[in-house]
Formats: structure tokens, C-alpha cells, sequence
């Protein structure tokens, strides 16, 4: 039997996405509401955990921000505490400084955490968890790219922002006659790629599962104006490869759990498409924009669900274990189950195979 929980801490960790509001909300309102717990909010995530900067949160804080983006504790995807940068002459050096934080929770009176957070803050979460600490992850990332769940909350309003963008797009596009490219985020994952495309009736889509070759594309966008469609819309995950090639870095950020910061894939491609298939291109960068703003219907709703189930979790002592939309339930899951694993499209499944039958290339 575990020590009775009564105050819990609540951090966000990671880069932002819509929703994380709408899961402190949820997390600080059944803590109260229905266990009568005491919740502390850490602030920057665990930046705020190593070096003690919290504060408590009560219902008053969390009022009116179901519908806001961005975390109103702040987060950051650079501070790993058992890798924790620390400058000493001008050299970047790296300090484990874990068991402070353990002692910070301890003199806070911290009995249990909640982490929201994606793919790094699993890591960090679940390696506090083998140091003893009650810990409960909520997944987080607009990449959708954690295995052992349905889906994360965020995926959906980046969805909706890049399908407004391809939306945008359309009517310029066919104004002009021209090939417009959509360099959508996701990591390593084709995720948001696939599902906008989709939704934006994008006429290619490029992702990491399904390397292109630029002929094919070529012939594909060459094919529709022949046919009288004269503009074309490529929809091009970040991470996306030619055949035999490799995917486009933007730039190293080295305290980051994952350095890699990929973008300008697109750049790349449509300069080869204009030279090769003569047809004028465009290029939008999407970037941020995926990452802000209000989340969608759907995604408040998810994360409302995860944040209650969170606290639920913590009072069953359901420990090292992720919150999991398991349609239509959501389940704890050993974080272990997450770790490891990316979940990425199927480029076989039933999705792929829809947008392949509805007309979209896929350059392969
Ligand atoms: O993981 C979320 C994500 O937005 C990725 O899609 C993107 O590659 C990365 O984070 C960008 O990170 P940063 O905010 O550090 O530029």
C-alpha cells in the first residue's frame, strides 16, 4: 500500500500544442473536485523541477482556459534533468541533477506527478519513475507519432490549421496555374501530412514511411494538367525522403532530448519539380502555426478526458503508466509499452490505401 496521495504536481513538458490548457484544467479541477487534493502547477516544465519554481494552482487559475493554446505553466524541450545543461567557461556541459528534483518534490510536499508531455518527457518520466517517483503520463504531441495510444491530443488541431492552409492554397493555386508545396511538421512521422492532405484534397503527399522519387511526381502533376488542372497541391512532411536519399536537417539544438530540427524539405523538392516538370512551384512553410491557437472541439474534449483520467490514475496508485485513448475508453498503460516504438502510417493500411483510391500520389 502507497502513501496516501494528497497534493499532486502538474508539469507540461515538451513543445506546446492546443489542449495542454483544457488537460491542467481538467487535471486541477478533478483533483479538487472529486479527491480534494492540493495541486501544485511546476513551471517550464522541468526547468521549473530542478531548480524549484511552482506554484499552486487552485480552480481560480484555471478558469476560462479550456479553449486557450499554449501552457499557462510554461514549457520547455531542452531541459532534461538527468542530462541538464549547465555552462561552465563557455562549454555546455551536462550535470544529472535528478535526485534534486526528487528532493524538491519531497520538501514541496509533492506526492505524486503528472507529466504531460511528448516522446522526451516519456523518457524523462519513466526514468523518474524507476527512481522511485509515483509519476503519470499524459501524451501529448501534434506528431501523433506515440505508440500504445489512439491518438494524442494536438494532432487534431494541427490537422485542422494545415487543412485550412491547403484550403488557402487551393484558390491561389488555381488562380495561377501553379504547383503549391505545404511543408507541414511531424517529425519522423507522415501523420499530419496524411490526415491534411487527405482532408485538403492535396493531389500529393509526401511522408517518411513512403520515400518519392521526383519523376513520379513529375508525371503525376504533368498527368493533371494534361487532363485541364493545371495548378497541383504537394502536401510534404518535414520528414519526408527521396528514394535513397535522406531527410532534410534545419539545424541541431543540442540540449534537446532530439537534436534533429528537420525543415526545408520542400524548398528542396519543388526547386527540382520546376526544373524537371517546367511548372512554376510555391513554396509555404507552416511551421509554428501547427503548434498555436485554439484547439479544436475534438481535441478539448480528449484532453479534458486524459486530465481527469490522469487523477484517477494517480488515486489508484496506477503509477508508471500513460493515460491511452483505447477507443472508446482511455486505459492506463505501462509507460514501457510507449517507449521505444514511433508510431508511424502504415503505408499498407487502410488510410494510405484510401488516398491512393481517391487519386493522391504519393511519389513512390
Ligand atoms: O514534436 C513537435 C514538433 O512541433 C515537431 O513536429 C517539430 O519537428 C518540432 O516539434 C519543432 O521543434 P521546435 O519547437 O524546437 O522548433
Amino acid at each position: 500500500m502507497g502513501k496516501q496521495v494528497k497534493r499532486i504536481g502538474v508539469l507540461t513538458g515538451g513543445g506546446d500544442c492546443p489542449g495542454l490548457n483544457a488537460v491542467i484544467r481538467a487535471v486541477v479541477k478533478t483533483a479538487i473536485r472529486q479527491y480534494n487534493l492540493e495541486v501544485v502547477g511546476i513551471i517550464d516544465g522541468f526547468h521549473g523541477l530542478v531548480n524549484d519554481i511552482m506554484q499552486p494552482l487552485n480552480e481560480a487559475n484555471v478558469a476560462g482556459i479550456v479553449h486557450r493554446g499554449g501552457t499557462i505553466l510554461g514549457t520547455t524541450n531542452r531541459d532534461n534533468p538527468f542530462r541538464y545543461a549547465v555552462e561552465k567557461d563557455g562549454q555546455l556541459t551536462f550535470e544529472d541533477r535528478s535526485s534534486q528534483c526528487i528532493a524538491n518534490l519531497a520538501a514541496r510536499g509533492i506526492d505524486a506527478l503528472v507529466v504531460i508531455g511528448g516522446d522526451g518527457s516519456l523518457h524523462i518520466a519513466n526514468a523518474f519513475y524507476q527512481q522511485g517517483v509515483p509519476v503519470v503520463w499524459v501524451p501529448k504531441t501534434i506528431d501523433n507519432d506515440l505508440s500504445a495510444t489512439d491518438l494524442t491530443f494536438g494532432f487534431d488541431s494541427a490537422v485542422t490549421t494545415a487543412t485550412e492552409a491547403i484550403d488557402k492554397l487551393h484558390t491561389t493555386a488555381e488562380s495561377h496555374h501553379r504547383v503549391m508545396f505545404l511543408e507541414v511538421m511531424g517529425r519522423y512521422a507522415g501523420w499530419i501530412a496524411l490526415h491534411s492532405g487527405m482532408a485538403g484534397g492535396a493531389d500529393v503527399i509526401l511522408i517518411p514511411e513512403i520515400p518519392f522519387r521526383i519523376p513520379n511526381i513529375c508525371a503525376h502533376i504533368q498527368a493533371r494538367a494534361e487532363r485541364g488542372r493545371k495548378f497541383s497541391i504537394v502536401v510534404v512532411a518535414e520528414g519526408a525522403q527521396e528514394a535513397g536519399g535522406e531527410m532534410v536537417v534545419q539545424k541541431m539544438v543540442a540540449q534537446s532530448h532530439d537534436p534533429v530540427r528537420l525543415g526545408g524539405v520542400a524548398q528542396v523538392v519543388a526547386r527540382k519539380v520546376e526544373d524537371q516538370a517546367g511548372m512554376e512551384t510555391r513554396v509555404t512553410v507552416l511551421g509554428h502555426l501547427q503548434r498555436g491557437g485554439s484547439p479544436t472541439a475534438f481535441d478539448r474534449i480528449l484532453s479534458t478526458r486524459y486530465g481527469s483520467a490522469a487523477v484517477d490514475a494517480v488515486m489508484a496508485g496506477w503509477f508508471g503508466r500513460m493515460v491511452a485513448l483505447r477507443t472508446p475508453d482511455i486505459v492506463p498503460v505501462p509507460l514501457v509499452e510507449a517507449i521505444g516504438t514511433l508510431k508511424k502510417v502504415d503505408p499498407d493500411g487502410q488510410v494510405v490505401r484510401a488516398a491512393r483510391a481517391v487519386g493522391i500520389a504519393f511519389g513512390d
